[in-house]
């Protein structure tokens, strides 16, 4: 019986530790990430019949483990022991990976022991009805997820994914590149290519907020790829040669308007400089795009301060479809745009396994770069990683920790 092994040193395959090292948030540390993510000593857990335990050589970095750690909106802790009656007091998070399947429940027949995988973090259980019917499980009562909404995620040496969620590393990557892209790859797929009749068609105009950042990075290269054209959001200059390299066709500074925010009410004298201020930004769009022109998909996740301009310029019989509320809940907004014009505002989260094998074969093709961030982090930094995104530091792109892998450049062509 192996009790624990060092980052990097690999038990026999096939041999599972009973402990391992894994970066998690414990409530009493609920607050600014670099204060709750710690790393700890943790049992390695055991595994379901339809459940895959990974030995982890790099994780990505999501915004979703910046909400665990402050506590809010939800106490994911709390949370997991209401609802699926977990006992742990403790939050091992991380929702990508890349890294070899060590041990499998008697029911997989996907994966096997030795094999190399990325993994999505779309999570259901197979016995729910919604599931069981065919129907899309990212629409299921069940779903949660991975390593956000369950525990023993990436962050851990050895994490605890159901086997549908692995997919065949692309050989093209190394452990690191592999590792980093996945949620925001296949979110940013669901938002752009899921939601029929609004998908991302030739020559379609998509707004992308956020667009240096990990989601809004996949959706230009994802819109470039099915043949549209990208508009790129972002508040620094700086980061607009990383989107023309992306596939933008042109990039607009946020910080060139000022009629963020909520949307003043419709009769308040305010409302005319806020129509005055999302006219500007449409004039923005006319001049990368030409005069007239206007987005068939703004693709949506800052929410509160942007939502109420987004539903300004999308184009008739457009769609918002948007993931997020990083800059807020609450949702304003001047009808008379929406039912006139016949607009769409879709919801989306995260993707079905389909959506990210289909993103994931655009990556093997080369055809949609996982943008690494240009630093890469190792394990004792996770919790500056998160610390970084929290305050809108983080590099451009998506970020990417060594776990198990011991050196940068490795993992290419396996
Ligand atoms: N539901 C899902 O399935 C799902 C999946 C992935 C991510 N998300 C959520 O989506 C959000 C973005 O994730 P991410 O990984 O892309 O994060 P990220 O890499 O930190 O990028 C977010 C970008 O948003 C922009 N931004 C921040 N505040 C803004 C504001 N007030 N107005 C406009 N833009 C703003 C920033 O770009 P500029 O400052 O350059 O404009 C930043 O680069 C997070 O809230 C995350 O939790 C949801």
């Amino acid at each position: 019986m192996v009790d624990i092994v060092d980052l990097g040193q690999r038990p026999p395959v096939g041999v599972v530790p009973e402990k391992m090292h894994a970066f998690a948030v414990r409530q009493n540390r609920f607050g600014q990430p670099r204060d709750a993510w710690k790393r700890e000593v943790l049992p390695v857990p055991s595994i379901k019949d339809d459940e895959v335990l990974i030995y982890v050589m790099a994780t990505g970095i999501n915004f979703n483990n910046v909400w665990a750690a402050l506590g809010t909106p939800v106490d994911v802790i709390a949370e997991r022991q209401k609802s699926l009656g977990e006992k742990e007091d403790f939050h091992a998070g991380g929702s990508d990976c890349s890294g070899i399947v060590w041990a499998i429940g008697k029911d997989v027949k996907n994966v096997k022991i030795g094999d190399p995988v990325v993994v999505h973090s779309g999570w259901w259980d197979k016995d729910d009805p919604w599931v069981k019917s065919g129907k899309d499980p990212m629409l299921a009562d069940s779903t949660r997820i991975w390593g956000y909404q369950t525990n023993y995620g990436s962050y851990c040496q050895f994490a605890r994914a159901q086997a549908h969620q692995c997919i065949p590393k692309p050989k093209n990557l190394t452990w690191e590149a592999a590792g980093c892209y996945l949620l925001c790859a296949s979110t940013a797929y669901r938002m752009l290519m899921g939601w029929a009749p609004n998908i991302v068609e030739k020559d379609d105009l998509v707004l992308v907020w956020g667009a240096a950042g990990g989601l809004g990075s996949m959706a230009l290269q994802i819109t470039r790829e099915m043949g549209g054209k990208p508009i790129a959001v972002v508040s620094e200059d700086s980061r607009k040669q990383f989107c023309m390299d992306k596939g933008a066709i042109g990039v607009i500074n946020r910080k060139n308007f000022n009629h963020w925010g909520a949307m003043p009410n419709t009769s308040a004298p305010e409302y005319n400089d806020w129509v005055k201020g999302a006219r500007a930004f449409g004039k923005a769009i006319w001049d990368i795009a030409g005069k007239g022109a206007a987005p068939r998909i703004v693709f949506e996740h800052p929410g509160e301060t942007t939502l109420p301009t987004s539903m300004f310029v999308a184009s008739t019989g457009g769609m918002i479809v948007i993931c997020a509320g990083t800059s807020g809940y609450t949702i304003t907004g001047d009808l008379r745009y929406h039912w006139m014009r016949q607009k769409r505002l879709q919801g989306s989260h995260l993707s079905n396994d389909e959506q990210a094998a289909a993103v994931t074969k655009l990556v093997a093709a080369g055809k949609v770069d996982p943008c690494l961030a240009d630093r890469l982090f190792k394990f004792d930094e996770i919790a500056e990683a998160h610390q970084l995104m929290h305050d809108n530091k983080a590099p451009a792109g998506n970020m990417g920790v060594l776990v198990n892998a011991t050196k940068a450049g490795e993992g290419v062509g396996i």
